[in-house]
């Protein structure tokens, strides 16, 4: 079967992720979440002092950037990969509140885009992935076979997240999740570099009230239809 490449773009909490998931693993696709990559260059900045605790050294920051380095190492119990920061697995600390509040200015930082986005392009080289983002259609593969953006209301998004934080044991105010969703909606769609926006040809998706096995039988099928198109 001739490989795709699949852009899956959108609002944060929209579900992207575990869409993106499902197809890979129907498609036999890899699958990649480019968010953990800029929520574990958070972590690092944060370990390292460079954001938090109200003071912020972004350019110390660049400065160590090569000393951030990145590997999503694939989990054979769990059924996707995980992110891997200078070897250390950190799939649970990138998914605090603590990260999230932090993550959308250091994913305003070129210099953390542009070492980013490179090693995003390399991994797609041989096509036959699903990565999820932000700019994965616009930027990172501009021509992808398939673009998909995913929207849905803020309180949905913000519920849905709230839901994911309690049920892994986290104490967490669903008021603050919501504000944190409605921030960086704000940031990631008015940042100057490579902000969120829905590429011409994206498929725009609003899964408010769409369940998730509506919403994989429909990506699932857009897929297929353009991969059979491709074979031609
Ligand atoms: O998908 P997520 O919520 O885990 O992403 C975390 C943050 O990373 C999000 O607020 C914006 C940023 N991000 C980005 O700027 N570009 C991407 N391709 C992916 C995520």
């Amino acid at each position: 079967m001739k490989k795709i490449t699949i852009a899956i773009d959108g609002f944060s909490s929209t579900g992207k992720s575990t869409l993106a998931k499902q197809l890979a693993k129907v498609l036999g696709y890899i699958y990649v979440d480019t968010g953990a990559m800029y929520r574990a260059v958070t972590l690092f900045a944060m370990q390292n002092h460079f954001i938090g605790s109200g003071r912020t050294d972004f350019q110390g920051l660049v400065k160590s950037l090569d000393d951030v380095v990145l590997k999503f190492s694939y989990n054979e119990t769990l059924g996707f990969a995980e992110m891997y920061l200078n070897g250390v697995n950190v799939e649970k600390e990138i998914r605090t509140l603590e990260v999230s509040k932090n993550v959308s200015q250091i994913a305003e930082i070129k210099e953390v885009r542009v070492k980013l986005v490179d090693l995003q392009k390399e991994m797609g080289k041989e096509k036959g992935i699903v990565m999820d983002g932000r700019d994965i259609g616009t930027v990172v593969f501009p021509d992808a076979e398939l673009k998909i953006f995913m929207t849905a209301s803020p309180e949905k998004r913000a519920y849905r997240r709230y839901k994911e934080l309690l049920d892994r044991g986290d104490n967490v105010v669903y008021e603050d999740i919501l504000e944190n969703v409605q921030k960086r909606d704000y940031i990631d769609s008015h940042r100057d570099i490579s902000p969120l926006m829905k590429a011409e040809e994206a498929i725009e998706f609003d899964n408010s009230d769409m369940g998730l096995k509506e919403q994989f039988e429909r990506l699932h099928s857009y897929a297929l239809r353009i991969i059979k198109k491709h074979e031609q």
